[in-house]
């Protein structure tokens, strides 16, 4: 059997067109200052920080202590060396996201707060790992998850999107490091809310997402007058339930605009085609038309 190589990390870059050159290819850009606190600090007179979980294109999350309720939160700082209104705007917008939800597959987020020149919000501690890394784990040691466990996830991180998508919520960022998998009971649970917007805002001007799963109509290549709208996390969940099953993301490509062309036109590949072994009980591809919104899995 052969075993798929891991995916292009590359392509996992949010899609800002200034970091482009003229060919579609990546240009580093430069890296942010770090920032504060430091483990060990309190949080707006509350929060004990004890270490940090994870950071990426906008803000830092830490793992702190509650010191008046007494129990363990995750808090999200945005990063401040961001235009501040904006940074600000871009957290309380995603703090509120959240707040309208209520799913054990969402985060539930706490409260909103400033410390400093930045802004924070604490949510609910998932304690567990990422999806992302959980799948690293099997790609490294060269195997895969259990089909069972893959569509268990699936499932729960679908009625996780659900949940949102009833409110108007629509994630525009599902993907393997956005779902944490809580360690002692299984659960999965969708957070990273900082893309959301509701179904009935106009599609922002540049193009945000993370290009390896993202919908044709996210990256601006929908067919005519399709806009993003829940279609779009449901094709980002079949990238994932296709990565779930076969160790790698449908479409590769180094270069963003490739990758993002592949996705509107390429054509479909099959799970069973890259993992025909294991799949003789399910076989599932993307799915997608030129008429309606892009639908993620099909069951062929
Ligand atoms: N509530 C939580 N409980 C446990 N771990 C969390 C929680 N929220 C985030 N994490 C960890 O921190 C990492 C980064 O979180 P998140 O995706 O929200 O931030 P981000 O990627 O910095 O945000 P953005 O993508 O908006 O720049 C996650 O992959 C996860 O490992
Ligand atoms: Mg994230």
């Amino acid at each position: 059997m052969s075993i798929p190589s891991s995916p292009d990390r590359s392509g996992e870059a949010y899609v800002d067109t200034s970091s482009l050159d003229e060919f579609g290819n990546v240009i580093d850009a430069p890296s942010r200052p770090s920032i504060t606190p430091e483990p060990g600090s309190l949080v707006a007179g509350t929060y004990h920080v004890e270490r940090e979980l994870g950071r990426g294109g906008m803000g830092v999350v830490y793992r702190a202590r509650d010191t008046w309720l007494d129990r363990t939160v995750a808090l999200k700082l945005i990063v401040p060396t961001w235009d501040d209104a904006l940074a600000e705007q871009k957290l309380q917008q995603e703090a509120k996201a959240l707040a309208t939800l209520r799913d054990q597959h969402v985060v539930q987020v706490y409260a909103f707060g400033r410390h400093g020149r930045s802004y924070f919000f604490a949510m609910e501690y998932v304690a567990g790992r990422s999806l992302e890394a959980i799948l690293d784990d099997y790609r490294q040691r060269q195997s895969f998850l259990p089909q069972h466990r893959a569509l268990t996830i699936l499932s729960r991180i679908a009625d996780g999107l659900d949940a949102a998508h009833a409110r108007g919520i629509v994630h525009r960022d599902v993907k393997p490091g956005n779902i944490v998998i809580e360690e002692d009971t299984g659960r999965p649970v969708l957070i990273d809310f900082g893309l959301a917007q509701q179904s009935s805002d106009p599609d922002p001007e540049t193009i945000e997402g993370t290009p390896i799963y993202m919908a044709p109509e996210q990256a601006g290549l929908g067919a005519d007058g399709i806009t993003v709208g829940p279609w779009s996390d449901i094709y980002a969940l079949g990238c994932v339930a296709f990565e779930l099953l076969t160790g790698r993301t449908p479409y590769l490509d180094r270069n963003i605009v490739r990758l993002l062309q592949a996705h509107q036109r390429a054509p479909i590949p099959l799970a069973s085609s890259v993992r025909p072994s294991s799949l003789r009980s399910m076989r599932c591809s993307l799915a997608r038309s030129r008429n309606t919104p892009s639908i993620g899995i099909r069951a062929a």
